[in-house]
């Protein structure tokens, strides 16, 4: 079996990446979950997880961006919409996909720390890939403006640092 793993344009990658992100989270799922009704910043840079004949298994999305941790500024690789097709789970993709995507943040050379949010069951996945629980206040923008995000809960990875606790804001909306 041979894959592809690409990382490509967040905005212009989208097409390839939408039917995953409908089969993992219509509607109707989305609707049960604790991040319901957050408004979510896009991707700007993906990376794909392609097998043949399947074509896209497994999706990382990267966000960079500028945050402060307790009023200082420091550059955070964002990581989310982590997600595998459900009939091809358990067997590797997303930890591929999460190292290609920890690897490309190390590469660029600029960010501080890796974030990510995400529900309790999947908090093992992380943190037996060394994401550590960040133990402090998350602060992101909504629509209706500057708000605590408690939704889902924070992870940190270390590249230069990895902030314990103490108070994140993401400057704009949340991934
Ligand atoms: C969470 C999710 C992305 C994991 O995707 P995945 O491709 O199944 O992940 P992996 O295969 O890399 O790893 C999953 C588990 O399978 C195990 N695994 C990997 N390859 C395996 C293999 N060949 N045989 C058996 N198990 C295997 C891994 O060790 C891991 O278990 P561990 O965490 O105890 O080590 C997937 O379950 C998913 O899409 N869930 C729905 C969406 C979601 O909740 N996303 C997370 C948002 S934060």
């Amino acid at each position: 079996m041979s894959i592809e793993i690409d990382v490509l344009n967040g905005d212009a990658s989208w097409p390839m990446a939408e039917p995953l992100f409908n089969a993992v989270w219509p509607p109707e799922v989305v609707a049960t979950l604790p991040w319901a009704g957050i408004v979510s910043a896009h991707a700007d840079l993906r990376v794909l997880v392609q097998a043949e004949p399947e074509g896209v298994v497994c999706h990382v999305g990267i966000y960079r961006r500028e945050v402060t941790w307790n009023g200082r500024k420091f550059k955070a690789g964002g990581i989310g919409g982590v997600a595998t097709r459900a009939d091809l789970r358990r067997k590797g993709y997303a930890s591929i996909a999460l190292n290609a995507a920890v690897q490309v943040l190390k590469d660029e050379g600029a960010t501080d720390f890796g974030l990510l949010f995400c529900e309790p069951h999947n908090a093992p996945f992380y943190m037996g890939r060394g994401w550590k629980p960040f133990d402090g206040e998350i602060w992101c923008e909504q629509p209706a403006g500057r708000v605590r995000f408690e939704a889902i809960a924070p992870y940190v990875y270390h590249i230069k640092r990895a902030p314990p606790t103490g108070v994140i804001d993401l400057c704009g909306l949340p991934w």
